[in-house]
């Protein structure tokens, strides 16, 4: 039986993730209440199949937590057809791959900023914290910029984020429990304060786009706004951030690896995000409760019973992937499921790409013996998992 809490396991998940493939059939897990799907199919087939819902039931009570449970319930994530359908099509249009596009020459920029901050770093303290200083104000200033969030106040989204994801995981202490109570409460706050602002103010941003979309024909109502925006801001980043200092971490700790990104980071940067994301996933479980009795690989998850994807482990399945515990930043085709899969695919998937695959020959070409200075500190966490900080030399 998996143990989440145990630090072997959060250090390196995949040799028991991958004993965990082998029984071949999702396996009941005691301790979550739940099925583990950690074979690629199967892992799949949860994401995919109708009857097997992202359904929010609140695990805390409602009169302390009702924010917390509504920004989930309404958020786009956790809704279902015909709520889901709607929601989706009134976000997609800002996500398309034109729209995305067109960021590029921002990130690119943005990218350049903060590898000139890097440099500065590097001359006075002989490192940088590629997460601190790179990886993360990365994706944060670009889904700001695209909702209209200050960017005065762009140092509040992290820790909020952080806040709220720590419900995510396993076993919640007391005090993660309180922090993220009190992140829902100022996040929801924050976003209602700045739609009203737009409502007054109309801006080119999206928070401006949804807010009209509201008031024109009672489409989205002020809860599904806040929660959708706040969703948006969050998953915006979170995974982002993740991604790209797991992978780069992975890659620099091999040697071949890492001299094909000194080498030619920008022929091979699209590939190289996707095993990034393939070989070290930044998220790793999302759970679905059947709506009707549903078959997924030869075992019966019974209505109102749950049973989870596991994506990172799918990833690594050996009938799928070759070398699939090889990092190979030219991999090709790679058919990750690191942005899930069926209708709850990520939205944000090429805005990620675009972001991770413009941000990474910024990084190489200015640092082109970019390595680890130290052994870089992992967060303790299974759910979403990435390092704390990653601090680089050259
Ligand atoms: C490397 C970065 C990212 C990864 C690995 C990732 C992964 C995922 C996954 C696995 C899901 C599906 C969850 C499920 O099926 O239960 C998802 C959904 C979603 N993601 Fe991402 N994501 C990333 C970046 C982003 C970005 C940049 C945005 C920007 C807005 C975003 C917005 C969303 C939204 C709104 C959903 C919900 C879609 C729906 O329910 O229809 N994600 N993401």
């Amino acid at each position: 039986m998996l143990d989440f809490n145990d630090a072997s396991f959060l250090a390196d998940p995949y040799p028991q993730l991958s004993e965990l493939r082998a029984a071949g059939r999702p396996v009941w897990h005691d301790e979550l209440g739940l099925y583990l799907a950690a074979n690629y199919d199967h892992a799949n087939a949860v994401l995919r199949t109708k009857t097997l819902g992202r359904i929010f039931s609140p695990k805390q009570p409602e009169s302390e937590w009702s924010e917390f449970n509504w920004l989930h319930a309404d958020s786009i994530l956790d809704s279902e057809p015909p709520k889901h359908t709607r929601l989706r099509s009134l976000i997609s249009k800002a996500f398309n791959r034109g729209k995305i596009e067109s960021l590029r020459p921002l990130v690119e920029r943005l990218a350049q900023e903060l590898a000139d901050e890097c440099e500065a770093k590097l001359a006075t303290d002989g490192r940088f914290d590629v997460i601190a200083d790179f990886a993360e104000p990365l994706p944060v200033k670009v889904i700001a910029a695209m909702l209209g969030f200050p960017t005065s106040d762009e140092h509040l989204l992290r820790p909020w984020s952080q806040a709220i994801v720590k419900m995510y995981e396993v076993a919640p202490t007391d005090a993660d429990r309180e922090a993220a109570k009190l992140a829902s409460h100022e996040f929801a706050e924050y976003v209602r304060g700045l739609m009203d602002v737009r409502r007054a103010h109309p801006g080119t941003d999206l928070i401006t786009d949804l807010v009209q979309v509201e008031e024109e024909g009672q489409k989205l109502n002020a809860q599904e706004l806040i929660a959708t925006c706040v969703l948006l801001l969050n998953a915006g980043h979170e995974a982002s951030v993740n991604g790209f200092g797991n992978g780069l971490v992975a890659a620099l700790q091999r040697e071949d690896q890492a001299e094909l990104l000194r080498t030619r980071s920008r022929e091979i940067a699209e590939t190289a995000i996707d095993e990034f994301l393939r070989f070290d996933a930044p998220l790793h479980l999302f759970e679905r409760t059947a709506t009707a009795d549903t078959e997924i690989g030869g075992v019966t998850v019974k209505a109102g019973q749950k049973i989870a994807s596991l994506l990172g482990s799918a990833n690594r399945d050996a009938s799928v992937f070759e070398r699939a515990d090889e990092m190979d930043l030219t991999r090709d085709p790679n058919p990750h499921i690191g942005f899930g899969a069926g209708i709850h695919f990520c939205i944000g998937a090429p805005l990620a790409r675009m972001e991770m695959s413009t941000s990474l020959p910024v990084l190489f070409e200015r640092f082109p013996n970019l390595r680890l200075e130290s052994e870089p500190i992992r967060r303790p966490t299974f759910v979403l998992r990435g390092y704390e900080r990653v601090y680089a030399c050259q």
